[in-house]
């Protein structure tokens, strides 16, 4: 299955395919400001001493399509994607407690460490994993 990059026309899509997944969601703005080229001046700029880093939002993918390794095939691609465009030296990510599915893909299968236990990160009260993947520098 090809992977392609998305364009603005995709955000619907995107926006939809998170509602049924998962309970928390984001709005245009949010996707679109995420979705801007790198050297775009953005509210939220990291100060200059601070390395470059990824952070994932959420992967989500529809029913009918689980277990045919597309999140695994999308994650190596962005992970990929951060190093050539950004240089970023590590990935952090957030994921409920409960999430086996989640846990299993990042952990297992892309090998991400469990740094840290946030009590109560959701708004429902959920714990979250927070979890991160050092990029190896060459050298
Ligand atoms: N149970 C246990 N392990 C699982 C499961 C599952 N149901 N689904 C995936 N995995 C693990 C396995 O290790 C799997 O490798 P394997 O198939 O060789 O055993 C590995 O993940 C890769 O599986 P993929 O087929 O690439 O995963 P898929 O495309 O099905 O997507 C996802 C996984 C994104 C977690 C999907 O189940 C989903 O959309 N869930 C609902 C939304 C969600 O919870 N997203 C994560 C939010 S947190 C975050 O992204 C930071």
């Amino acid at each position: 299955m090809d992977i392609r990059q998305a364009t603005i026309d995709d955000l619907i899509g995107m926006q939809n395919a998170n509602l049924l997944n998962l309970p928390e969601n984001y709005t245009f703005k949010y996707f679109h400001v995420h979705s801007l080229p790198a050297d775009y001046p953005r509210e939220d700029e990291p100060s200059p001493n601070t390395e470059p880093s990824g952070h994932v939002t959420s992967i989500s993918v529809l029913r009918p399509y689980r277990r045919l390794g597309l999140a695994n095939k999308l994650m190596k691609q962005s992970q990929e994607a951060m190093v050539a465009h950004y240089n970023a030296s590590h990935i952090t990510l957030h994921v409920r407690k409960s999430n086996r599915a989640a846990i299993s893909l990042y952990r297992d299968t892309l090998g991400f460490e469990v740094h840290a236990m946030e009590k109560a990160y959701y708004a429902d009260g959920e714990d979250a994993y927070g979890m991160r993947y050092l990029f190896k520098k060459p050298g």
